[in-house]
């Protein structure tokens, strides 16, 4: 046993709630994090009381409901994300994916199901939307739905609200910003909530990507599940990726982050762009 201490957590607490972390979420956190997630707990301990992390660890371990679970994960996890983050993905989706699946599916009675399956507060599922609405002022034969799911309800329920700050809206053009946001005003004034005619083509959903199990109906013709699996370890990583891929149709596509690989085997994806990959 070791009792190095980092911001006030020493290392056998800090193993303790980097394990359940990992077998919850799938997140790896090194033994550089340690400071971090002493800093990031630090008030959770403050609000429930306790005096040491080695208290929290206690506490999480009678957390029979996994209620203390969700904080403390929601606490480690990072929710950065933004509208057109990584924008050739949205401009891919737009110009080569749905103007192709979408006529093809249409002939089929079929609408484009698409899943983000890492949409913390909303904005990757809605500008997925808004690529579609787009796609179909074109071509008004194509139809699609758009799911969003997350592990943080907190995340979650921002995302069903719809409703941004004016300043998160800056990577928005502003012809689409008319046509898909609506200002607010008065006591609203500095925010901006989603156009209900797209909202309610959206749909949240709380998934774990680490369960066995992902209950989203239908299988997929596109899933973007980015910048989320970068905080796994290469197991839960693999792990994850052939689940996605068993919910996607042959002929389908996933998107993930920029700075994300899918490993040495691709698991019999074809690339097709940077961080776009083809279920063949
Ligand atoms: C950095 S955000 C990425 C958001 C968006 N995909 C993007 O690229 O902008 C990562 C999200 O993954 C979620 N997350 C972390 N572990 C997860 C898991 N095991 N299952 C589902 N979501 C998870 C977090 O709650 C967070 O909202």
């Amino acid at each position: 046993m070791t009792s190095d201490v980092a911001g006030g957590i020493s290392t056998r607490a800090f193993r303790t709630l980097t394990s359940i972390v990992h077998s919850y979420c799938g997140i790896a956190l090194g033994p550089d994090k340690q400071a971090l997630v002493a800093n990031r707990l630090r008030k959770r301990l403050l609000a429930l009381g306790l005096e040491s992390y080695e208290d929290y660890c206690a506490l999480l371990a009678a957390d029979t409901q996994g209620e203390e679970i969700e904080v403390l994960t929601d606490l480690i996890t990072t929710n950065h994300t933004a509208f057109f983050r990584e924008a050739e993905h949205f401009r891919f989706l737009g110009e080569r994916v749905l103007p192709v699946l979408g006529p093809a599916l249409a002939r089929l009675g079929t609408a484009v199901r698409m899943w983000s399956a890492a949409a913390a507060s909303g904005e990757e599922p809605y500008t997925m939307a808004i690529v579609a609405a787009e796609a179909a002022r074109l071509d008004p034969t194509i139809g699609w739905r758009v799911l969003g799911s997350d592990i943080s309800r907190p995340v979650l329920a921002a995302a069903e609200r719809g409703y941004y700050p004016i300043d998160n809206l800056d990577p928005v053009p502003p012809e689409l910003l008319r046509r898909y946001f609506q200002r607010g005003v008065r006591s609203q004034a500095g925010f901006a909530r989603i156009h209900p005619e797209l909202k309610r083509r959206v749909h949240f959903q709380r998934i774990n990507l680490l369960d066995s199990v992902y209950p989203v109906g239908e299988l997929q013709h596109v899933i973007f599940c980015r910048n989320v699996m970068i905080y796994f370890d290469e197991v839960s990583r693999a792990a994850v990726v052939q689940q996605l891929i068993n919910h996607l149709l042959p002929g389908g596509y996933l998107f993930v982050g920029y700075s994300e690989t899918l490993g040495r085997t691709h698991h019999g994806l074809e690339t097709v762009s940077h961080g776009v990959y083809r279920r063949p």
